[in-house]
C-alpha cells in the first residue's frame, strides 16, 4: 500500500465536503436497504460524522498504530447500533464506489487497491474487537429511569438504573438513546462514580432545536427506559496516583464529569487541594450547588467556587470559571481539567495560556454535537495532520 499516495487522494477527496455522505448513504441503502433502519431516521450532509469519519481514518491509514486504542472503542461501541462483521465489506463497497465517484479519474487501479487494503486494516482492528467484546459485554444496556428532577430552566437531572453493571471510570461518558428520539445516541457524562446499586446521574441541558436532550429533559419520566452504550473517552480521567492540586472548570452541565472525578476522591485523605469553579450563565443554573456542598463538607481539600456570567449575588463570582481561577491564584504545576460548551473550553484554553498554562496540557472535554465543525473524529493529537 503507497500510504503517500493514499493521502494524496484523501486530499481531494475530503474536500467534497457535504456530497461525500449524501453519495456514500445513497449507494449503501440502494444496494443494501437492510441497513437504512440502523440510521437515524433524519440524516443531512452536515450532521453525518459517520462518512467523513470513515474516509478520514482509512486515508490516514499510515497513522494506523496511533489510533488503535480508538478504533477498538470504536468497533465494541458499533455493535449498539447493531452493526455485524458481515456489514464490514458491504459498507467497504459503498465507500470504494463513494471514492471511485469524486475521485474520477483519479481512482486508478492502484490507488483502487490502496484504499481497499486500507479500509480493510481499519476494519479488522474493529471487527477483532467486537469479537472480543462480545464475549465479556452486551452491545447496550437497558436502563431505567428512577428519579427525573428539572433543575432550573431547560436542566434536569435524570437518574437510571442499568439492568446489568456498565463498567466505566468518572470522566467518561456513555452514549445514550431515548425512545422519544429513535437510532439518535447522543454522549452524556456520568455524574457520579460507579454506584454498587447500578444508578447513573446524568446531567442534561435542553439544547434549541436538538432532537434528544429536549426529550430527556421535558418529556421523560420515571419508569421510561433509556437504552445506553459503553462508556467512551479519556480525555477527562484522572491521572492517579498524584499530589498535584487539581483545577477543575466547569461550564454548565460540563459540571458533570467533574463531579464525577471528585465523587471518586470522595473521603480520601489527600494532600493535595481540588479546586472546583463552577460556571452557569445565570445563579440559577448552578443547579447541583447542594450536593457539591455537601462534598465540600465532607471533604476538607475542597473547596466549590461558582461562578456566573452575569447578576448579581453576594457570595458568587462573576465571569468565566477560567477568568476568575486565574484572578484567584497561580496554578503552575496544577493539572487542569476542563468540560462545557466548545466555547467554553476554548475561552477557558486562551484564558489559562496567558496565565502560564501550556494548552497541551490541559485535560478538556467540549460538548459539541453532530454537525459541528472541526474534525469528525476525536483522533488522538499525534493523528491529527
Ligand atoms: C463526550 C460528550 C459528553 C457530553 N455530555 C453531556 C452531558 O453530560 N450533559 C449534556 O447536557 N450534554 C452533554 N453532551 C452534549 C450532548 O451529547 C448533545 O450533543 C446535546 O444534548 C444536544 O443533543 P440534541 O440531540 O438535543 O441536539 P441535536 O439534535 O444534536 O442538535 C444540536 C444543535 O444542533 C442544531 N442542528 C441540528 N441540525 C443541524 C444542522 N443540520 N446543522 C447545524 N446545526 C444543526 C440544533 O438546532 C441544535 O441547536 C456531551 C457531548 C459530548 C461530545
Ligand atoms: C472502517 C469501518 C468504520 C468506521 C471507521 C466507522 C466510523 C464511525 C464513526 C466515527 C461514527 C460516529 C460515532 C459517534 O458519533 O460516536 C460512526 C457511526 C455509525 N456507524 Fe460506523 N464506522 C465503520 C463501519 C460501520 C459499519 C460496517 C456499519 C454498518 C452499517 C456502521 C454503522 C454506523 C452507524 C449506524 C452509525 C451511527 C450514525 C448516526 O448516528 O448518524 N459503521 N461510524
Amino acid at each position: 500500500m503507497d500510504t503517500a499516495r493514499l493521502q494524496r487522494s484523501f486530499t481531494t477527496v475530503a474536500a467534497h465536503g457535504d456530497e461525500l455522505p449524501l453519495y456514500f448513504y445513497s449507494h449503501l441503502f440502494l444496494t443494501h436497504p437492510e441497513t437504512r433502519p440502523m440510521f437515524p431516521p433524519a440524516m443531512g450532509g452536515q450532521r453525518d460524522r459517520f462518512v467523513r469519519a470513515l474516509i478520514e481514518i482509512v486515508g490516514k491509514v499510515h497513522q494506523v498504530q496511533a489510533v488503535v486504542p480508538y478504533l477498538q472503542q470504536l468497533g465494541r461501541d458499533h455493535r449498539k447500533y447493531g452493526v455485524t462483521a458481515g456489514h464490514y465489506p458491504v459498507v467497504g463497497a459503498s465507500l470504494l464506489a463513494t471514492l471511485e465517484h469524486f475521485l474520477a479519474d483519479d481512482w486508478t487501479p492502484e490507488v483502487a487497491s490502496d484504499w481497499a487494503a486500507a479500509y480493510d486494516l481499519v476494519a479488522k482492528v474493529m471487527t477483532n474487537a467486537a469479537a472480543e467484546a462480545e464475549e465479556t459485554a452486551p452491545a447496550f444496556w437497558d436502563a431505567e429511569v428512577v428519579g427525573h428532577e428539572r433543575r432550573g430552566p431547560g436542566i434536569a437531572v435524570v437518574t437510571v438504573r442499568t439492568d446489568q453493571r456498565l463498567p466505566y471510570v468518572p470522566g467518561q461518558s456513555v452514549s445514550v438513546q431515548s425512545p422519544l428520539a429513535s437510532r439518535m445516541w447522543r454522549y452524556l457524562s456520568p455524574a457520579n462514580a460507579p454506584r454498587t446499586d447500578n444508578t447513573l446521574e446524568f446531567h442534561v441541558r435542553a439544547v434549541d432545536g436538538g432532537w434528544v436532550s429536549p426529550a430527556l429533559v421535558h418529556a421523560t419520566a420515571k419508569g421510561d427506559v433509556l437504552r445506553l452504550g459503553p462508556a467512551v473517552g479519556n480525555g477527562l480521567t484522572l491521572d492517579e496516583p498524584s499530589d498535584a492540586d487539581l483545577l477543575l472548570l466547569a461550564g454548565g452541565t460540563g459540571l458533570a464529569p467533574l463531579r464525577a472525578i471528585i465523587e471518586q476522591l470522595d473521603g480520601r485523605r489527600q494532600r493535595r487541594n481540588v479546586d472546583l469553579y463552577v460556571g452557569a450563565r445565570t445563579e440559577d443554573e448552578l443547579y447541583d450547588l447542594p450536593a457539591l456542598r455537601q462534598l465540600q463538607d465532607r471533604n476538607r481539600w475542597l473547596t466549590v467556587i461558582p461562578v456566573v456570567q452575569r447578576g448579581f449575588s453576594p457570595g458568587l463570582a462573576i465571569g468565566e470559571p477560567a477568568r476568575v481561577a486565574v484572578g484567584h491564584r497561580h496554578w503552575r504545576g496544577a493539572e487542569v481539567y476542563v468540560c462545557g460548551s466548545g466555547e467554553m473550553v476554548s475561552t477557558s484554553l486562551e484564558v489559562l495560556a496567558t496565565a502560564g498554562i501550556d494548552p497541551q496540557t490541559v485535560r478538556r472535554e467540549s460538548y459539541t454535537y453532530n454537525g459541528h465543525a472541526g474534525s469528525p473524529v476525536d483522533l488522538p493529537q499525534e493523528a491529527r495532520a
